[in-house]
């Protein structure tokens, strides 16, 4: 049986990756109008983690006999500015769930609740990933300054970007 504590805060968590999820597929759209088509598509890719996050999470709940209860998602904002203030607003968000992530841990390994550690280890190691990703995303981006062509560059870049094995 999973501890109290663990199972509110992971229902908590889903939200949170139902959130993450929509503010990704605002920012695609956001990109998407204007005319970044490979920002978006990275973006939309994001947008699908986001989801097998949150159903990650939802399984966990399942596979363990437990209740699953689905909270409202907050409405994202409409514009996040330039290309480079997107990302950025990608990364704090990143922290934030970071964040979240570790507190949760915190709880499972306070109420010895050892599958939730291990399942939650996985979310660690994502976390690591997703803020490594985004950082250098940053760090190219604030290469490239006002440079028109380093921007197209950049787009056709992130436009490249495949869906990781396993969808998540
Ligand atoms: Fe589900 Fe990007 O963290």
């Amino acid at each position: 049986m999973p501890a109290k504590g663990v199972v509110a805060g992971i229902n908590d968590q889903i939200a949170k990756e139902f959130y993450a999820a929509y503010l990704y597929l605002a920012m695609a759209a956001y990109c998407d109008a204007e005319s970044l088509p490979g920002f978006a598509h990275w973006m939309r890719m994001q947008y699908d983690e986001e989801l097998g996050h949150a159903l990650r999470l939802f399984d966990f709940l399942l596979e363990r006999g437990e209740r699953v209860q689905l909270k409202a998602i907050e409405k994202p904002p409409l514009k996040f500015g330039s290309p480079l203030e997107v990302i950025k607003a990608t990364l704090t968000h990143e922290k934030k769930v970071t964040a979240s992530i570790n507190k949760l841990y915190e709880t499972a390994v306070k109420e010895k609740d050892y599958p939730a550690q291990l399942m939650l280890q996985w979310f660690i190691n994502e976390q690591v990933e997703e803020e490594r990703s985004v950082g250098d995303i940053i760090a190219q981006l604030e290469m490239a300054g006002d440079s028109g062509p380093a921007l197209l560059m950049m787009d056709r870049q992130l436009g490249s970007r495949q869906a990781e094995g396993g969808g998540e």
